[in-house]
């Protein structure tokens, strides 16, 4: 019984190493069509959004990680209401989100 728990136990802690690992994967997989791989948005999908340089250390200093978050759960619209980045609390769990944004901070020079 013990050894069942002990195994229960390590297979939830790799689970959530393995969950805290993938930023980069998320990245790739819904945010770099619009934002490019090194985050600076030079894709034809980012051009036509109008995304900005993540590169550019100024324009990180434009938004907290709070407002990055809620950006990201519930997306960006432009000023008419027209949609720029569409919303993904649906599809990315709070954790999911929460290393997204600490990996767009990684991606400033
Ligand atoms: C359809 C294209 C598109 C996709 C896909 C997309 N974004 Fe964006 N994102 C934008 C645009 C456009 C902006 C707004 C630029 C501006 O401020 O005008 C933006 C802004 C942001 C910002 C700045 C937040 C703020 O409050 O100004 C963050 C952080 C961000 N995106 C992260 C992400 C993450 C993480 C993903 C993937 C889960 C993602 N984006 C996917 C288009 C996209």
């Amino acid at each position: 019984m013990k050894k069942l728990l002990l195994a229960a136990v390590s297979i939830i802690a790799l689970t959530a190493w393995a969950r805290a690992a993938d930023a980069p994967e998320n990245w790739d997989k819904n945010c770099a069509a619009c934002h490019a791989k090194d985050g600076k948005g030079a894709t034809k999908a980012g051009r036509m959004a109008g995304v900005k340089d993540f590169a550019d250390a100024a324009y990180q200093k434009t938004f907290t990680d709070d407002q990055a978050i809620a950006s990201v759960k519930d997306g960006k619209k432009d000023d008419k209401g027209k949609e720029k980045m569409k919303p993904f609390a649906e599809k990315l769990t709070d954790d999911e989100i929460k290393a997204l944004v600490a990996y767009v901070r990684t991606l400033a020079k």
